[in-house]
């Protein structure tokens, strides 16, 4: 198809409620669907986000509340669907790796790869860390602890069915080398290829037998084995959006996704295992991953293992649905950690949008009810140099978002377009300061008052319009309110906190 774009999210484990990192990812990909959708008036865009749903962890936390793992899976979902209602996230689909969908796709997979020899069946000898599902050799752990969550590993001998990612080592260097706008940012590029370049890839063990776990994906040529979590979770990216046919090709309305949006802690996964996948099942690779940052709480990442979580939910009763999605795009460059504090919300909040935005909305709906009995003037051409900037700042502010946070050039930005559109709410706000309309009103100037106040009402219109995929919310009732046959300024957008 095209001109299309397909954007997808993690699927996030349901073993715990949604946190403030899930909710980055989420709002950071409905963001971008929306800009695509709104600003670049594309049709054909796709988001599709999920759930993960089977394994270890899910099991556990299933066996701690007491209910089988598909009641609790149900329970859960309900918590993160709940919450990208919540948050307005505008996705098209919503996959749960447990669908039948998901796993028709998943043996089918695994049909089409043992048949071909690219799965075989093999005795595992070794260390394997239970809570992070995976298998290390002895020299790569130290003192038998797991090597990233440091929790003791056990030792164990099973037969078990292994992926030949090593047969693909080289290929998958090559293609990376040759094709720069697969792994984003750059930072990330180079620590997949810096990987390749000095590790060779051991096959993956994928499967895990009944005995040990048996909340899983049935392998269809083992009934004694269900699929590891992590080859079953990575398909649903395929099997959300097509099928496979009698021969094994893969037919699909928008695949290749153009942009696999996750976090840092998984790029292995979306950057060595994925693609080695997709091509061994001869499907077309993904454009590009982008793996972001971690929001931090002082020195470590927010997860549920380091109980340190923050709710999206208290954040939003606390300050609203649009000020946390603008904190989150706003305050981190795209792809760095950050550190989340309430203090740096506040502070946003006070500078951003209530002394900034919010000012200017209020100050300008009150001139018009004030001075044009509610009604909006005409247009009418502003006479000073000031009021010719600020018009050519809204154009250049059309250019400009259009490429930006485009998929071309470094990576994504958020932050960059929002200080672009702030540079023309402070031009505004500073324009008002300066006219000082009160002395135009005294002095009876009414020709520059109108075409003053018509200005501002322009300026608030272009910031809707351009913060649309950021506050849709916000960008709506600004809309809205302009709209309105007599202008009623209502309560303003966002009153000071105060924190004294
Ligand atoms: N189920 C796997 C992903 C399978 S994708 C086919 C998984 N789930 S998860 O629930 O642990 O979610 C991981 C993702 O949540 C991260 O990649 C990131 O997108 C987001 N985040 C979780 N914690 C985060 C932070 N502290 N900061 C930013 N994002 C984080 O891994």
């Amino acid at each position: 198809m095209a001109n299309k774009f397909y954007i997808t999210t993690p699927l996030y484990y349901v073993n715990a409620a949604p946190h403030i990192g899930h909710s980055y990812t989420t709002i950071a990909a409905d963001c971008l669907a929306r800009y695509m959708r709104g600003i670049l008036g594309q049709d054909n865009v796709w988001l599709l986000t999920g759930t993960d749903e089977h394994g270890q962890k899910i099991q556990k936390a299933a066996d701690e509340a007491k209910l089988n793992p598909p009641e609790f899976c149900d329970k859960m979902v309900g918590q993160f669907k709940g919450l990208w209602q919540k948050l307005n996230i505008s996705y098209d689909d919503f996959i749960r790796t447990t669908e039948d969908r998901h796993v028709r796709t998943v043996q089918r997979v695994l049909e089409i790869l043992y048949k071909k020899g690219d799965i075989y069946e093999d005795t595992y000898d070794g260390l394997y860390c239970t809570p992070c599902e995976t298998f290390w050799l002895e020299s790569q752990a130290i003192n038998q602890l797991c090597p990233d969550c440091k929790r003791p590993l056990e030792k164990i001998s099973e037969t078990n069915f292994f992926f030949r990612l090593s047969k693909y080592h080289d290929w998958l260097a090559k293609y990376i080398g040759d094709h720069p706008d697969f792994i984003k940012p750059p930072s990330r590029y180079e620590e997949i290829s810096r990987f390749l370049e000095l590790n060779k890839l051991n096959d993956l063990c994928i499967s895990r037998p009944k005995e040990r776990l048996s909340w899983g994906i049935p392998l269809p040529f083992s009934p004694g084995h269900v699929t590891y979590v992590w080859f079953d979770a990575l398909i649903n990216y395929i099997s959300a959006v097509g099928n496979f046919d009698a021969q094994g090709n893969y037919k699909s309305r928008w695949w290749p996704a153009d942009l696999h949006l996750i976090g840092k802690d998984i790029l292995r996964q979306h950057a060595v295992y994925w693609p080695i996948m997709l091509y061994a099942l001869n499907i077309e690779l993904p454009k590009t991953v982008f793996a972001h940052g971690w929001w931090m709480v002082g020195e470590s990442k927010m997860s549920k293992s380091r109980g340190n979580v923050i709710s999206p939910l208290e954040m939003v009763d606390k300050y609203g649905i649009d000020v946390y999605r603008y904190f989150l795009l706003r305050d981190v460059p795209f792809g760095l950690d950050g550190n989340f504090s309430e203090e740096a919300i506040i502070k946003r909040f006070n500078a951003d949008l209530a002394n900034d935005l919010g000012n200017l909305v209020y100050r300008t709906l009150t001139m018009i009810e004030k001075y044009f009995s509610s009604n909006i003037p005409e247009k009418a051409l502003p006479a000073d140099a000031a009021a010719r900037s600020i018009e050519a700042k809204i154009k250049a502010l059309d250019a400009a978002i259009a490429a930006n946070p485009g998929l071309a050039g470094p990576g994504f930005n958020f932050a960059g377009p929002l200080e672009d559109i702030w540079e023309l709410i402070n031009m505004a706000n500073k324009y008002v300061e300066e006219t000082k309309p009160w002395n135009l009103a005294k002095e009876n100037k009414l020709k520059e008052l109108e075409a003053f106040c018509r200005l501002l009402v322009e300026v608030i219109r272009a910031v809707a319009l351009k913060i649309q995929p950021f506050m849709p919310e916000t960008a709506d009732s600004i809309l809205q309110q302009l709209g309105q046959d007599k202008i009623h300024k209502g309560k303003p957008l966002f009153p000071r906190i105060d924190v004294s």
